[in-house]
């Protein structure tokens, strides 16, 4: 060591030593910035692009010298994200941690990419704000695998949900059908009660004409329900189980359109709901599944019923159409019910949505599963206090 060296020179030498040092840092970080993986940016106080690297080059598709200057939210984010990463942005300005956030970028070519950013502010000497460092990591691939991963765990819990409803909805329609069956047993007590009329003595009989007529009309409720409960377990059954599906089959429409009619006759004859009938004669076959048509039609009919009782009306009204066109047979169910919102119209397709204290939000959902299944367009028309119209066009080939 040289004892005799000045102060003047001692201090060159230290100048010295640490410029070399500075060059050296500056190398090393040159080298660092340009063959990292990740993104290194930097960014002003009114984001405007000072630096970023090579990897952001390559990965964006912009060179530097084309953005320098650039705002980096206007060249980098979507309009979508936009508001969402600056409020990030500021955040980091106001020296709140903004560690691992994901926000994505738009590269040259329009893709998204997903970065997760860690943010550093950038002070002078004095201590003043001079912008920003961020570091980002590409995660886009991690981001869709996790994507995928959770619609995939909602599919299948989705599937699962529908195939515990199937279980439950078949146990409950084998139930349901045992119960129908013993109660076949009206058609006995029907003959019966005629034999009884007829046996008992006239004066007898005549006293007792009004309790008998009553006890038929009973009995009749009960075979129109027993009918409407085949219908529906018919419908749940065929369409959980394959085996038992009897399928589309070339057939006339008209029955299966009328048939649920038939079963509601009496409810109507007792309600201020008129029927009106429009129906073309000798429309040609359609391919059809007749069970699954009626179970739409009976949806339709207690909508509508249900609907003109909401809108209290004094005169209920439903109109049946069944009229050919061309190729097609238009087929609509018009009420003057209570009518429904935009909104409503565009949801009631959807699993479980109802608008009624006592609604389950099942009908138009099974009514739209059967006709995708028969490939069946529907359209709706709709006025909020005026009514509802429910339009199908079958197709005859
Ligand atoms: N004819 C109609 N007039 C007015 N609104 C209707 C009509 N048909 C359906 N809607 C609306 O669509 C919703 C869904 O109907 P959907 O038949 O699926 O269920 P729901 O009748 O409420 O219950 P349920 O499962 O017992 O049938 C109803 O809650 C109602 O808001
Ligand atoms: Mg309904």
């Amino acid at each position: 060591m040289d004892n005799n060296l000045t102060y003047e020179e001692l201090k060159k030498r230290v100048i010295k030593l640490e410029s070399k040092n500075l060059l050296e840092r500056c190398n090393l970080l040159e080298s660092i910035t340009e063959t990292a993986q990740v993104i290194i940016l930097v960014l002003d106080l009114e984001d405007n692009i000072l630096y970023f690297n090579p990897y952001m080059e390559s990965l964006s598709g912009y060179k530097l010298r084309e953005v320098i200057g650039c705002n980096w939210f206007e060249m980098f984010t979507s309009e979508y994200d936009r508001d969402n990463t600056q409020v990030l942005f500021e955040k980091s300005l106001n020296n709140i941690q903004t560690k691992g956030n994901i926000s994505p970028i738009i590269s040259k070519n329009g893709s998204k990419i997903f970065i997760e950013w860690h943010d550093k502010i950038l002070k002078e000497k004095d201590k003043s704000i001079i912008g920003v460092l961020s570091i980002g990591q590409n995660i886009t691939e991690r981001k869709i695998a996790e994507d995928d991963k959770k619609r995939m765990k909602k599919t299948i819990s989705m599937l699962e949900h529908e195939a515990t409803i199937g279980n439950i909805a078949t146990g409950v329609a084998h139930d349901f059908n045992n119960i129908l069956a013993s109660l076949q047993g009206v058609n006995l007590i029907e003959k019966g009660l005629s034999k009884i009329q007829q046996t008992i003595p006239g004066k007898q009989r005549e006293d007792n004409n009004e309790l008998f007529d009553s006890l038929k009309h009973y009995c009749n409720l009960i075979k129109e329900t027993i009918e409407l409960g085949k219908i529906l377990t018919k419908g749940i059954t065929n369409y959980e189980s394959v085996a038992k599906y009897e399928g589309i089959l070339k057939q006339q429409l008209e029955p299966h359109v009328l048939k649920p009619f038939d079963i509601f006759k009496r409810k109507f004859r007792s309600t201020n709901i008129k029927l009106n009938f429009d129906i073309e004669q000798n429309l040609p076959d359609v391919y059809i599944n007749g069970g699954e048509i009626q179970r739409i039609v009976l949806n339709l009919i207690t909508n509508s019923i249900q609907a003109i009782e909401q809108a209290k009306r004094a005169q209920g009204e439903i109109y049946v159409k069944l009229r050919k066109e061309k190729n097609i047979i238009k087929f609509s169910i018009k009420d003057n019910g209570i009518g429904m919102t935009d909104e409503v119209k565009s949801k009631i397709f959807n699993h479980l949505f109802t608008t009624k204290t006592h609604g389950t939000g099942i009908g138009l959902f099974t009514v739209k599963k059967i006709l995708d299944s028969h490939k069946i367009d529907i359209s709706i028309e709709s006025f909020v206090n005026k009514g509802t119209c429910f339009t199908m066009i079958f197709k005859n080939k």
